[in-house]
């Protein structure tokens, strides 16, 4: 997400810097924008060392080809002032536009965080008091101060929340504001998806399988019907069926293709994240083998490859990839050899990212070039991104305008 951090100019402005750079660790694309007095507590040249974005100059520079007054609000998935000083919080709460901060807080539609920070006759003066509410009212949020040392050695009630309190604040808006945008975005709509390691019989004993939980799968269907669409959940796992989503067991690739073909007829989305055996026993034996068996291996049907082959139109294709080597280099030829739309490729060999780990990380690549990096997290937040990248090609959109950070994730299948 794309988160403005506007500094005012207070002490606190030290820990905003602490702030930053939690939000980007957190994944998030931070551009700080620091006032004229901001800038006498602390240096541009800090922000600038740990954001995704160097400070913009002001509000007469252009930034990244943008008018930056306006620029820089518009793109926002969300503003936040840390520290807020009585000053800054009187131009926003009159509607003042002279400089980059004030011109960017005007400008959003974006929710807007703001942290006061002052000395506690000043948090307790009516004027302070009557602009914070007249901005509550607007539907600005307000991480209260604390009371404890101020500047100049006094004590009182007016220090700046600390930098945990305020990404809490931040993450909690963020969470609340996409759940929002999300919320029946895919409603009316049917999708497909598969999930886990298919089983394929050696004898009514022994199996050939791979180490796919099927948790990344069940956590895609689950949040498409949370977004309204209308789920089928072709699956291999032995994972609870999600709430609301049409499940249907199946063991082999056979079994799976079978069930995939019919959901898959009119399906608005298809989503393959199972790990779909690429082999299976030439015939299985109907009798339990004793001894070792001598396995003649046939390849099994590549259920996507069909699906591509035979797809509606306006139909959105979505393979997954789990790859050990050059992951994203050898996903675009796969995109391109299986006709997918979107393909979703997670590096197995790197650390917290695999089939026996809960967290993933993924890219994922776009027919059209996009390409959407989602960092480490849960998989309930990697089913989410996938399904972003869905919504936009169902309304037409490009996955990605360029390379794009998204917040949180999942992990392997
Ligand atoms: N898949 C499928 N049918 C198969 C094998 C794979 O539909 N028989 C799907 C998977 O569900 C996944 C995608 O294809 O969405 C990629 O699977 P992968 O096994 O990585 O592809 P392969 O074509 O087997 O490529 P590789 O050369 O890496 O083995």
């Amino acid at each position: 997400m794309r988160i403005v951090l506007g500094v005012s100019g207070g002490i606190a402005a030290y820990k905003a810097v602490e702030v930053c750079r939690r939000l980007v660790d957190a994944g998030h694309h931070v551009t700080p924008v620091l006032t004229e007095a901001a800038r006498r507590f602390v240096g541009a040249a800090t922000f600038s060392a740990l954001a995704s974005d160097p400070v913009p100059e002001g509000i007469w520079e252009p930034f990244e080809g943008r008018i930056a007054h306006t620029g820089l609000g518009r793109a926002a998935d969300l503003v936040v002032v840390a520290p807020a000083t009585a000053d800054l919080l009187a131009r926003y709460a009159a509607g003042m536009a002279d400089d980059l901060l004030t011109a960017t807080l005007l400008a959003t539609g974006a929710p807007v965080v703001v942290c006061p920070a002052m000395h506690t006759e000043m948090w307790e003066h009516p004027a302070v008091a009557e602009n914070l509410a007249t901005l509550r009212r607007r539907g600005v949020r307000v991480v209260p101060p604390e009371s404890g040392r101020l500047a100049g050695g006094d004590e009182g009630t007016g220090r700046m929340a600390e930098p945990g309190t305020i990404v809490a604040a931040v993450l909690a808006v963020l969470d609340a504001s996409s759940g929002e945008a999300r919320r029946g975005d895919l409603s009316g709509r049917r999708v497909v998806v598969s999930a886990g390691g298919t089983r394929e019989a050696i004898d009514p004993v022994r199996v050939i399988t791979n180490r796919s939980s099927g948790k990344q799968g069940h956590a895609v269907a689950e949040a498409a019907a949370d977004r309204g669409a209308k789920v089928t959940l072709v699956t291999a796992s032995a994972l609870p069926a999600p709430s609301g989503v049409d499940t249907v067991r199946v063991e082999s690739a056979a079994e799976m293709e079978a069930a995939i073909d019919a959901a898959a007829r009119d399906a608005d989305v298809v989503v393959m994240a199972a790990a779909v055996a690429d082999f299976r026993p030439k015939a299985a034996s109907d009798q339990k083998v004793h001894g070792v068996p001598e396995l003649v291996l046939e390849p099994t049907p590549d259920i996507l490859a069909g699906l591509a082959a035979r797809r509606r139109p306006g139909q959105v294709l979505v393979g997954f990839a789990a790859e050990t080597e050059d992951a994203v280099g050898r996903a675009g030829r796969k995109l391109e050899r299986k006709g997918v739309d979107l393909l979703v490729v997670n590096d197995v060999s790197a650390p917290g990212v695999g089939f026996e780990h809960d967290t993933n990380e993924v890219t994922i690549l776009g027919s059209d070039g996009g390409r959407i990096n989602v960092p480490l997290g849960s998989k309930r937040l990697v089913a989410d991104a996938v399904l972003d990248a869905v919504a936009a090609r169902l309304r037409g959109g490009s996955t990605a305008g360029a390379d794009t950070e998204t917040g949180d994730t999942g992990e392997s299948r």
